[in-house]
């Protein structure tokens, strides 16, 4: 498979108010979806086949791991892939370390892989990554018998970790509602003999579970109170599928508020995702009275998706409850700058996750509201943004953060004075063909 490209050196990029944006697109591929195709290709003995696939750095990274444990990966056409796995229980040790680059989601599933595999594999990342918590991964796999033989200070990368050879199945409560944690302690289960439990207070992206269910294995979910239990039994024979990736709601929403901000704008955004669980942008921005409609709703993948026609917007702010965080929790940075433009005050609560994402992205956002001009605070764990019609006109530290190069680009194009970001080539781990599409609707880069 090709081997992604380590990251440019730092690009610096403006956007400015221009005119309107109009017409359609289709964002790229699910990440979380994408990242999970490549290790489901792995986990099953036989070819698995996958469509609409991100190609973005995040994800072609988790393509290698996985390549290095056993798979052969083919590329066939664009966002088409094959792969061929070795199967649970038939992982190859890998020769040299793991690198994940800037992709926690990469990094942490396939620790949950490996901890349960007997083999040896070192975790690494770039500077963002190596910043990141692993103990929340590191904490379960110990209980299943996986041993930490060596990590940077805090639990962080470089870890090298020994998966464990006849690994114990658990019963597990999530810390805190994070998809990635039950995704490792899952995958992990899938090598473990008998019921592997993962219970979460407060429900995250069930991504994994539908595609363990997907493959074949025996996972059921039932409610527990606001969240979760999960039941997984181990050692299934997994079956290949094809897998369709529906279009990411996460890079949906930077064209999606893009439109609602930027004057005289009119645009559809298609085949977006809307899995209950990660639609919490969505239901906030029409409480904001976005002129926002979803149209055409199907099935694709196993997903519900549908088509979102946005117009530019009068919003309002909101207060956005804390329950509604696991929702749309890679989505504060676009809607901070949602709320710059609305009138009134938006309270964003519980957001003390995005204190440990790509970057701080508390605190890189309310840099990047201050570098506009736009009035914030953060309290304790909740960020509160005065909205108005944005000044601009600053430059913005994206500290590796794709999603905050994004969002300050997409604030540029309706600010009355252009955004910079100090550097936009981040957003190849997620979305690489964010510049020409946004490009292609009437957005103006330079
Ligand atoms: C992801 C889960 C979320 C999200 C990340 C992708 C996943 O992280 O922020 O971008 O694919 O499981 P947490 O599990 O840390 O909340």
């Amino acid at each position: 498979m090709p081997v992604p490209l380590p990251p440019a050196k730092a690009a610096p990029l403006s956007a400015r108010r221009d005119r309107g944006l109009r017409g359609g697109l289709k964002p790229p591929g699910d990440k979380s979806i994408s990242h999970r195709a490549f290790i489901f290709g792995l986990l099953t003995t036989g070819e698995t086949e996958v469509e609409g696939l991100l190609e973005g750095d995040d994800v072609l990274r988790t393509g290698k791991a996985c390549a290095a444990l056993g798979a052969a990966i083919k590329r066939l056409a664009p966002g088409t892939w094959k792969i061929r796995g070795p199967g649970i229980g038939a992982l190859a040790p890998p020769t040299d370390a793991l690198d994940f680059g800037n992709a926690g989601t990469g990094a942490r599933l396939m620790m949950g892989v490996v901890g349960s595999h007997g083999i040896t594999a070192t975790f690494d990342g770039d500077a963002s990554l190596r910043k990141r918590p692993m103990r929340r991964i590191l904490d379960p796999l110990r209980l299943m018998g996986a041993q930490v033989l060596a990590e940077a200070e805090g639990g962080r990368c470089p870890i090298a970790l020994k998966g464990a050879r006849d690994p114990a199945p658990i019963l597990y409560r999530t810390p805190v509602a994070s998809a990635q944690i039950k995704s490792a302690v899952l995958l992990a289960g899938l090598n473990a003999r008998g019921l592997t439990t993962v219970i979460e207070a407060e429900a995250s992206r069930d991504h994994t579970e539908k595609m363990l269910a997907h493959f074949g294995a025996d996972v059921r979910v039932a409610a527990e109170g606001e969240g979760r239990r999960i039941e997984l039994l181990g050692r299934p024979e997994l079956a290949p599928k094809p897998v369709v990736v529906p279009a990411d709601p996460s890079s949906a929403a930077f064209p999606i508020v893009a439109a609602l901000i930027a004057p005289d704008s009119d645009v559809l955004v298609e085949g977006v995702m809307l899995n209950p669980l990660r639609t919490g942008l969505i239901a906030t921005l029409i409480e904001m009275g976005a002129d926002l409609a979803v149209i055409n709703r199907r099935r694709e993948g196993g997903e519900e998706v549908g088509d979102i026609r946005v117009r530019t917007s009068g919003l309002r702010g909101v207060e956005v409850p804390a329950s509604r965080a696991p929702s749309m929790i890679d989505e504060y940075p676009i809607l901070a700058v949602a709320a710059a433009f609305a009138s009134g005050t938006t309270r964003m609560r519980g957001l003390d996750e995005l204190r440990v994402k790509e970057s701080d992205r508390l605190a890189a956002v309310a840099a990047g509201l201050a570098a506009a001009g736009v009035p914030s605070a953060v309290e304790g764990d909740d960020l509160i943004v005065e909205g108005g019609a944005p000044m601009g006109g600053g430059t913005v530290a994206t500290h590796m953060d794709h999603r905050v190069a994004m969002s300050f680009l997409v604030m540029g194009l309706a600010t009355r004075e252009p955004m910079t970001v100090d550097d936009a080539s981040m957003i190849a781990t997620s979305y690489p063909d964010f510049r020409p599409a946004m490009e292609r609707l009437g957005a103006t880069f330079e």
